[in-house]
């Protein structure tokens, strides 16, 4: 079977390739992929910086953002069925006791990052365990799940770490970054009926700042305006460390950071002592979230389809580029203007 492969360690060393097919083992089933987003994370390993070949392998099959048809099952498995339409989740634990989007670092793999085979693939293995349902009016938006868990999970600790120290619910929302993540948190805090200010660096009529505005949140370029005033929420979406530490200083009074980027080492900052003081002393919380767990992975679908109801193709919006795996590099690349890229497995 053809599957889009890379060399973790090796930049440029995305091919397709010819591999077996795998077959499920007990607990398992294999999947048919329809649909595989393309996000940061596959560009750092494509570029050789971030990645790991399972065992035994010399290459990684790409794709942790999927949509897949149910094509067999293995032994005991009686959760889903063949032609259910599934989305797995990225993570499975390895000698941890913790949720598993909880365990650290050397305690997990990932499908398509770490350590076993993701689903840019005519076919892949997963845990049946591991899936939530897709349901059939949101097949066309369904391979932003993934992306939305991820949102998902640092939005419900935001709002309940805020919740739980001020005694009410958060109003107002600042968005750091309007790519996927950032879009996808605007979406979510405007559905709970947050206030939400979004902001980037593409102008006023680029398609993201149209994007935001379409669904009631306030847009900011912040290459041209200074950003002011304070908010009980920021979701950080840039992995810009200045952004970062500037969405602390927009923090109001018991108002909660969620950091959903990966930071480039060092950087320097002018002026730590007085950010620092003015989170202690108006009780500031900065948080980082990484991966999703299953109740994060229905929470999306849940809000996918809230999304489509309430605002139309909104959501289908944010594909804005979609390849076939026999032109599989177009889906691998990207401009600014781009918000998500999808390769294309099977067509609906
Ligand atoms: C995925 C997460 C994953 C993380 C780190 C992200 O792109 O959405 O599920 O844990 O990369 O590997």
């Amino acid at each position: 079977m053809k599957a889009v492969t890379v060399i973790p360690g090796v930049p440029e060393s995305l091919r397709l390739r010819d591999v077996p097919k795998p077959s499920p083992r007990r607990g398992q089933v294999l999947l048919k992929p329809l649909m595989v987003g393309v996000c940061g994370t596959d560009k750092e390993i494509i570029e050789g910086k971030y990645g790991k070949a399972p065992e035994g392998s010399d290459y990684l099959i790409l794709g942790h953002e999927a949509l897949a048809e149910v094509a067999e099952l293995g032994d005991g498995v009686d959760n889903v069925s063949v032609g259910d339409l599934v989305v797995p989740t990225v993570r499975r634990p390895v000698n941890c006791d913790l949720p598993v989007d909880y365990c650290p670092v050397g305690k997990y793999v990932e499908h398509g990052i770490w350590g076993l085979h993701g689903h840019a693939a005519e076919y892949s293995v997963t845990d049946a365990a591991y899936l939530v349902k897709v349901p059939k009016e949101i097949v066309d938006i369904a391979v932003l799940t993934e992306p939305l868990s991820v949102v998902e999970k640092g939005v419900e600790l935001g709002v309940t770490a805020y919740q739980s120290r001020l005694g009410r619910r958060p109003e107002t929302a600042l968005v750091l970054g309007a790519g996927p993540v950032g879009l996808l948190a605007t979406m979510v805090l405007r559905l709970m009926g947050l206030s939400v200010t979004a902001v980037a660096t593409r102008p006023p009529d680029s398609l993201k700042a149209k994007l935001a505005r379409e669904i009631g949140a306030t847009y900011v370029d912040a290459a041209h305006e200074k950003l002011a005033g304070t908010y009980d929420l920021v979701v950080e979406a840039t992995g810009a460390t200045s952004v970062a530490l500037e969405g602390l200083a927009r923090l109001g009074p018991g108002g909660v950071e969620v950091l959903l980027g990966v930071y480039p080492p060092g950087g320097r900052l002018e002026d730590a002592g007085s950010l620092l003081t003015d989170a202690v002393l108006n009780n500031k919380l900065v948080v980082g979230s990484v991966n999703a767990g299953l109740r994060h992975f229905d929470a999306a679908l849940r809000h996918l389809k809230e999304a489509k109801d309430k605002f139309g193709d909104w959501p289908k919006r944010l594909i804005t580029k979609t390849a076939d795996l026999d032109n599989y590099q177009e889906a691998y690349s990207w401009t600014h203007e781009d918000i998500k890229t999808v390769l294309v497995l099977q067509h609906i």
